[in-house]
């Protein structure tokens, strides 16, 4: 019997899985990448995003692995663009094929709605963001999102992005190897739920 969320008799068993979540290093993350179908998947959840009047904000770019040398090339012109040295151009090269599978986050973010600020859409992207490697954990993938210079380069952006959008960060993805370092569990003392009581009168 499903109750209105559709999630079925054990809601507890998923909470956990969903609580089961970390991030995971490039270092840790092993072929296979996701398949199609996976990041399909996981793309269509993230329609699920609070999204204030249906902006669409967040889009997300799978990059093959055909075309990680390209990436590279790409990431070594914008790394002399910005006046690397030789080697800081070699390892902007290298850094095109971390992770066995590579999404880029773009975001259009919208400063001609008045009832949707860029601070509700960025937060939109977010969710949108945190659904998606969700959806890749609860499909058996560990991921990571990771920015760096590359996402910030003019070079890169025009390379992903139409006029007005920008590259926010990557997404790196794989498997977990199993034999790698547990990732530790998160800090609970902050508050994070409280009841609110307004001031006395
Ligand atoms: C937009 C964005 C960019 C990030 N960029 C990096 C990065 O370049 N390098 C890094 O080590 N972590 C980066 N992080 C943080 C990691 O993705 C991750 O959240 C952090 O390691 C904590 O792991 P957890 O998700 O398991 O709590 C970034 C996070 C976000 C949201």
């Amino acid at each position: 019997m499903l109750g209105a969320s559709g999630v079925g008799a054990d809601p507890l068993a998923l909470l956990q899985a969903l609580a089961a979540r970390r991030s995971v290093d490039a270092h840790a993350l092993r072929p296979p990448a996701p398949p199609p179908e996976v990041l399909q998947r996981a793309a269509e959840l993230t329609l699920g995003a609070p999204d204030h009047q249906g902006l669409r904000p967040v889009r997300f770019v799978h990059v093959g692995s055909e075309e990680r040398a390209a990436l590279g090339e790409l990431f070594a012109r914008a790394a002399a663009a910005t006046g690397r040295d030789a080697s800081g151009v070699i390892n902007a090269r290298e850094r095109a094929f971390t992770g066995p599978g590579l999404l880029a986050v773009v975001v259009r973010i919208r400063d001609d709605v008045p009832d949707v600020p860029p601070y509700e859409q960025w937060l939109s992207a977010g969710a949108a963001l945190m659904i998606l490697l969700q959806a890749l954990h609860l499909q058996g993938y560990g991921a990571k999102v990771l920015g760096g210079r590359a996402a910030r380069s003019e070079v890169v952006r025009r390379a992903f992005c139409t006029e007005g959008e920008q590259l926010a960060c990557w997404i790196i993805t794989g498997t977990r190897d199993p034999a790698a370092e547990e990732p530790k569990p998160p800090d609970m003392r902050r508050e994070l739920l409280t009841d609110w009581s307004p001031a006395p009168s």
